[in-house]
């Protein structure tokens, strides 16, 4: 392995440029001007793979396409299937990043770009290290498959029917996901599950236009406040959900699944000012690790009614919105989910307004095999790659397809993410540490080679 980590060290400067170059192309699956953005994005990532010796296709979908890469030489060695995604969320508010979201700028060791650790930066590593091999030594140790998706951030809604229909394309031993963060800066870490995700949008309709509020108030519901009445009753002050058989499939934690929660290095103090609250919150019985990865939760995610603009303008409105998403813990089924919460909001609703419920998107929650023998030769590659040794934590975070694998493909995901927990996913100032970068990349060649065996 020598060889081919003084290759990788020589080829930074190179990983970082290429890097970049992706970051530069704003691939945001979840609007339609972007739609030629992220196509020009599934090209840039088929020609990086063809250019390191990887066989590479662009299979379109009924959304945005699927890049598909193979390297199948390593008879009578097993095969990892490399999943990873390379759309992006929208950088909004733009104003508020320090610099321009894809014009990728480094400041303190930080790769600032959208998509610069979510997820272009993390599925790099795979390619530059399978690149490594295969210029070192004319071959990988292994067999390697890549699905690079462009919808994650949507829901995956085409990769779902490609799994299914594509089952022998993609057999595989096992699958690798890099899209997850260290546990803290400096401590790798493998991620042991994440959370599903169910997402749905409440309507509250009053009258059927909005009204002068002096000459009508009084007289009819106001959706603003009957909404809000509503979000109110979704949850007691212990935190725990009102909906009828919501926790019916959570699977309670272990005892000692709670020991290693204690056993990880966690200041909750420290996390609270880093936040800016005087308080933590949340359910009752559970510390903040468990409350964020290991338990369920329903928060709203937007809310909008009436007047929002600058200064005062006196009406009652006609509607009133809500955006609300829950996460979801094994066994719990975002379907089976979305219908309890639809059937129990529909019960709170008031004779004089109306609700309209519309489901999103949904994502099924995953708990990984941890005796794989891959997870070993991953927390193998990241003691070598970063010099210390791995913890095994859970996410709170969702990447809907994984469950999807192990019905569709009967595979088990490893993620072996290589994030900082304040990397601002989804936010502004989005960033990467270019040092675990380099490091991954190291790991994800390491890992070829531990696991071939
Ligand atoms: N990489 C994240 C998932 C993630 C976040 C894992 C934080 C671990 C920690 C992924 O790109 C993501 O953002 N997923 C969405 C899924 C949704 C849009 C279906 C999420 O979790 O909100
Ligand atoms: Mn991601
Ligand atoms: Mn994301």
């Amino acid at each position: 392995m020598r060889e081919i980590l003084s290759q990788l060290e020589n080829d930074r400067q190179r990983h970082f440029d290429e890097l970049c170059d992706l970051l530069r192309i704003p691939s945001v699956s979840t609007d339609p001007k972007h739609k030629g953005e992220v196509q020009r994005c599934a090209q840039a990532v088929a020609a990086r793979l063809e250019r390191a010796g990887i066989r590479s296709e662009i299979h379109p979908t009924e959304g945005h396409p699927v890049v598909y890469g193979e390297w199948l030489e390593a008879q009578g060695k097993p095969t990892v299937l490399v999943y990873g995604h390379y759309d992006v969320q929208p950088p909004d508010p733009v104003e508020l990043w320090t610099s321009p979201p894809f014009e990728p700028t480094v400041r303190a060791g930080q790769l600032y770009a959208r998509g610069a650790a979510d997820d272009k930066g993390q599925f790099f590593i795979h390619i530059a290290a399978a690149e490594a091999h295969l210029k070192t030594r004319g071959r990988l140790p292994l067999n390697l498959k890549f699905l690079l998706e462009g919808e994650e951030e949507i829901g995956s809604a085409h990769l779902e029917p490609f799994v299914q229909a594509h089952q022998k394309k993609l057999a595989a031993d096992v699958v690798m996901v890099s899209d997850t963060p260290f546990f803290a800066r400096g401590l790798p870490t493998i991620c042991t599950g994440l959370r599903g995700l169910a997402y749905l949008e409440l309507h509250m309709t009053g009258a059927d236009r909005d009204l002068h509020s002096g000459t009508y108030g009084g007289a009819v519901r106001n959706p603003a406040e009957e909404l809000a009445r509503l979000i109110a009753q979704l949850k007691d002050d212990q935190g725990r959900i009102l909906i009828p058989g919501f926790y019916d499939d959570v699977r309670p934690l272990s005892p000692r699944e709670r020991e290693e929660y204690a056993r990880l290095p966690f200041d909750e103090a420290a996390y609270a000012a880093d936040l800016g609250v005087e308080a933590l919150h949340g359910e009752n019985g559970y510390t903040t690790l468990e409350r964020t990865s290991a338990r369920p939760t329903l928060e709203v995610n937007g809310l909008l009614s009436g007047w929002t603009g600058e200064g005062s303008k006196t009406v009652l409105p006609s509607r009133a919105m809500a955006k609300i998403s829950m996460r979801l813990v094994a066994d719990q089924d975002p379907a089976q989910i979305a219908k309890l919460f639809t059937e129990h909001v529909s019960s709170l609703v008031p004779r004089g307004a109306r609700l309209e419920v519309l489901n999103l998107h949904g994502g099924r929650p995953f708990l990984a095999d941890s005796g794989h023998p891959a997870v070993q030769a991953a927390a193998r590659a990241l003691e070598q790659a970063f010099g210390k040794r791995p913890v095994f934590s859970r996410e709170g975070g969702t990447i809907p397809i994984a469950a999807s694998f192990r019905q569709h493909l009967g595979l088990n995901s490893i993620f072996m993410g290589i994030g900082v927990p304040d990397e601002n996913l989804h936010a502004p100032d989005e960033h990467l540490d270019l040092e675990n970068f380099y490091g991954g990349i190291r790991a994800a060649a390491l890992f070829l080679q531990e696991y071939a065996g």
